[in-house]
Order: structure tokens, then sequence, then C-alpha cells
């Protein structure tokens, strides 16, 4: 692309601002955060990432959601569900996620995110101890029991491919920040122990 040709051909330079994350995040008394949760559909990443920021802005802090559903509706509404458009649309949100962090917010990043390879990449653009890994540990069965939106029947019956846990694979974390047991305990409860790793060295 024209993109990646000037700046391989170094005409764009990284332009220095002298405010930075620190004093944007300083005046809103909090110590900025990428917050990731990952799971299957209807493993419930949105509700407990809606739980969790009310409870935060009840507490004074400046947050914000990026959910897939959402961004999927704008910014990234040219991408599907072939592995290809998943990786693209991880790799996109990580990006935006990256720049609210720097603006100095705690961002709430819930997308199914099935491939452990990309929310590595995630991490990585974040610096130590920034990027909490969620793992919304929802069994399938239970995720396709409530089937909220009809989409695992719509898989099931072949109407929809590439359906995560379906006909795509869910690479599940293998060492997440924290993991929910999203099928056994309460949302609130969960949303609790999630507002509690944010706060810690915060
Ligand atoms: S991904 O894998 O991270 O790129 O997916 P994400 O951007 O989070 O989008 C998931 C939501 O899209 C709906 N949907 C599907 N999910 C999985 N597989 C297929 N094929 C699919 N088609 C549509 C679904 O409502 C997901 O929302 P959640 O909230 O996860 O249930």
């Amino acid at each position: 692309t024209i993109d990646f040709a000037l700046r391989r051909s170094g005409n764009i330079h990284w332009q220095h601002v002298d405010v930075d994350k620190g004093a944007r995040a300083r005046i809103k008394h909090q110590t900025p955060r990428c917050v990731w949760f990952t799971g299957l559909s209807g493993s419930g990443k949105s509700t407990i990432a809606n739980l969790v920021e009310k409870k935060l802005l009840a507490q004074g802090h400046h947050t914000y959601i990026l959910d897939g559903d959402n961004v999927r509706h704008g910014l990234n509404k040219d991408l599907g569900f072939t592995d290809e458009d998943r990786v693209e649309n991880i790799r996109r949100v990580a990006e935006v996620a990256r720049l609210m962090v720097d603006a100095g917010l705690i961002v709430l990043v819930s997308f199914i995110s099935p491939f452990r390879a990309e929310r590595r990449m995630a991490r990585e653009m974040f610096e130590d101890g920034e990027f909490l890994e969620v793992f919304v540990d929802t069994p399938l069965e239970v995720a396709e029991q409530r089937d909220v939106k009809g989409l695992y029947a719509k898989a099931r019956a072949g109407k929809l491919s590439n359906f995560t846990g379906i006909d795509s694979p869910y690479e599940a974390p293998l060492a997440a920040d924290l993991t929910l047991e999203a099928g056994r305990v309460e949302a609130s409860d969960l949303a609790d122990s999630v507002v509690s790793i944010i706060m810690r060295d915060f």
C-alpha cells in the first residue's frame, strides 16, 4: 500500500509531543490500563465488562469499552470472520486500545479474540503491568445453551459459517491474569474480582 511504501522509504517520522501519558493520567488520578476480555461468543464478556465499567465510573474513573459487536459496526465494518479478518480485527482494536491508554484511560476490550498469537501481540504493545488478560471461561455447552442471539443455532444448522467453537477455533489462554468461571459465578461478583486486579498497584 502507499502508506507502507511511504514508511519504508523513510518519509514518515515519529512526531514528538510534550504532554505524555503520565501527565494525562495524573489529571484523572488513575493508572491507565488495557483490560482485555477474551472468551466464546455468549460467554458473558460484554455483560461483565459493562458491570466493571459501571463500578469504575462510580469510583470516579475515566473508562471506555471497546466491544467487538460495536466496533464491527464502524471502524471494522469491512471485516468478517475468516481467520485473516479476525487477526486484522484484533490488530486494529489493540492499536485503538493503545491510543486510549496513551490518553490516560482504563480501556475494557471485549472481543472473542480467539487466537493466542494475536492476544500476545496485543500484550506486547503495552508496558509491563498495563495489560491484563481476563479469560471469561464459560464452557461451550453453557454458551450454546444460553444462545442469547440465536447464533449457535444458526451455526449448528449450517446457516452461519466460521462460528467460534463450532467450525472456527478458540484457543483458551494458558496464563491469563484472571480466569472467570462465568458459567457458575454471579456476574457482579466476577466484575468485583476484575475491579480488584485493575486496582492492584494502582
Ligand atoms: S473476533 O473473533 O474477536 O474477531 O470476534 P468479535 O469481533 O469479538 O465479534 C464477535 C461477535 O460477532 C458476532 N458473530 C460471530 N462471532 C463468532 N463467530 C462468527 N462467525 C460470528 N458471526 C457473528 C457475535 O455476536 C459475537 O459477539 P459476542 O458478544 O462475542 O457474542
